[in-house]
This record gives C-alpha cells, structure tokens and sequence, in this order.
C-alpha cells in the first residue's frame, strides 16, 4: 500500500467489502484518473465528494467496467474487478444509477420495475419497492417521461434494487430536486443503509451527504486526497469548503 493509501483507509481495510487501489482511468488519450485510493466497509454509507471534473463519474463507471481503459486495483468481496467486463461485474452485485438515471421513458413505471434482470439472487420484489417507494405504486401506469424527477430518481434506484445487487453506486442522485424531494432520497437511503445495503454516493451537495453517510473521501484532480469522518465534518468545514470551492 502506498503512503497516501495508508493515510485514507482506516479500521474497516480487513472486512472492506470494496477496496479500491492505485486507480488509473483514461478516455481515449486522455488519462483522468491517476491512482485513486478508498475503500468501503460492508453497511457503510460513503461519498465521494469534490468540485466538477475532479473524476467522481469516471470513478463509479471504472468500478462497473463502463471505461475499461483502466489500471490498478479494484477488488470486491475479494473479486479482482480490473479485467473483468461489465456485465461480469453486475452479477457479481454491484448497482450503478448514473446521473442521467437511465430509466425507459416510453415505458411505465412498472414496465421499468418488470425489465431489469435479477443479476444475482436477493432482488427486492414488487410489493417491497412500493413499501420503499410508495409514489411509485400511484404512479405504477405512468410512463416515464410523465414522472417529475423526483420520481424518475426514485425509479432509478428501485430498478437496480429489483436486480440483486448490494453495493450500490449513486451518482448525484439529489441533482437539480427540490429540498423536499431531496429530504425522500435521504430517507430512502437511510432505510437501505438500515437493511444492509452498502451505498457509494457521489454528491456535490454536501449538506445532504453529512445527514447521511459515515465517511466522506474527498477528489481533486483524479485522486482522493482525503478522507473525513462524518463526526469531524462541522470541526473541518472550512477545510471542507476549500475543497470544494464552495
Ligand atoms: N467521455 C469523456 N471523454 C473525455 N474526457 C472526459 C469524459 N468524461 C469526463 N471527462 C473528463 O474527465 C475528468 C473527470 O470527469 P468526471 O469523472 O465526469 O468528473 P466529476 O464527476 O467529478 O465531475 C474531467 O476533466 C472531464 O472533462
Ligand atoms: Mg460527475
């Protein structure tokens, strides 16, 4: 381990249920990410927070195998991910809701709920998305694009709940939603977390991110550069603000 890995990744290193090591991602010609380092215990809500471009997406989608021009070291539950593709990675349950949510919007909602495949056993069935989401059962024959996007969010999440997957990957779910909205997602995240769900959340909010996760890892320039427990966040804001420019 490196130096900086050791700095960042406190108790949880024996039983992380996602360590991720000496990260490096490229786009084409373009190398953006240059060895990034976190990890995730199993049950734990944690963000990745940082100001725009500092390579949050590109983390989550080289973790999912979406950018496979990718080097380092990912391993969850003890499987190397590097090298393996995306759909390989899916089964072994991991979720990815991007930031575009990636819903059908010419079908309805339970059209969506009905599509996804189960990837590995333990997907949530019908009757308990609604009991997680209840505007999605009064809004079960509405088609996507007639949801507001709150909803839509809403139905991101629940998709990949339906597929079995137990690390789940939120990119920005709270963009662009109104406060009110924005307290339901929290909710909902709480209540995953409660049930045993490990949650890798990329927010800019991060007013939002300290009611809700444990530790926050903090990017700049395609590494994380530091790491604060939610405990310490209030003592560090304005260490916290001079990341993030805010
Ligand atoms: N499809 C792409 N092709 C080339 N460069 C990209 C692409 N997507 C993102 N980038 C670049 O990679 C860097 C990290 O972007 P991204 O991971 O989206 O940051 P964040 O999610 O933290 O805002 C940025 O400099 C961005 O311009
Ligand atoms: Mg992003």
């Amino acid at each position: 381990m490196t130096d900086a890995a050791a700095r960042l990744t406190p108790e949880v290193e024996a039983d992380a249920l996602l360590a991720v090591r000496g990260l490096h991602a490229w786009y084409g010609e373009s190398h953006v990410l240059h060895g990034v380092d976190f990890e995730i215990g199993s049950g734990e809500v944690v963000t990745l927070l940082g100001r725009n471009g500092a390579g949050k997406t590109t983390t989550l989608k080289s973790i999912m195998g979406i950018i496979d021009a990718r080097k380092g070291s990912i391993r969850f539950d003890g499987t190397e991910l590097i090298g393996l593709p995306s759909n390989r990675i899916a089964r072994l349950g991991l979720g990815f809701v991007p930031e575009e949510r990636g819903i059908f919007a010419s079908l309805s909602v339970e059209e969506n709920l009905l599509l996804p495949p189960e990837v590995r056993p333990g997907g949530l069935s019908l009757e308990t998305i609604y009991e997680l989401f209840p505007n999605l059962r009064e809004r079960l024959y509405s088609q996507g694009t007639k949801l507001s996007g709150g909803e839509q969010q809403m139905l991101a999440i629940a998709r990949i709940l339906r597929t079995g997957a137990r690390l789940l990957l939120l990119d920005e779910p709270t963009e662009g939603l109104a406060p009110v909205i924005v307290q339901q997602i929290g909710r909902t995240i709480r209540r995953l977390k409660e049930q045993g769900f490990t949650i890798l959340l990329v927010e800019q909010n991060f007013h939002f991110a300290a009611t809700i996760a444990d530790r926050h890892y903090i990017m700049e320039h395609g590494r994380v550069v530091d790491m604060m427990a939610d405990a310490d966040l209030s003592a560090r804001q304005a260490e916290l603000q001079a990341y993030l420019g805010v």
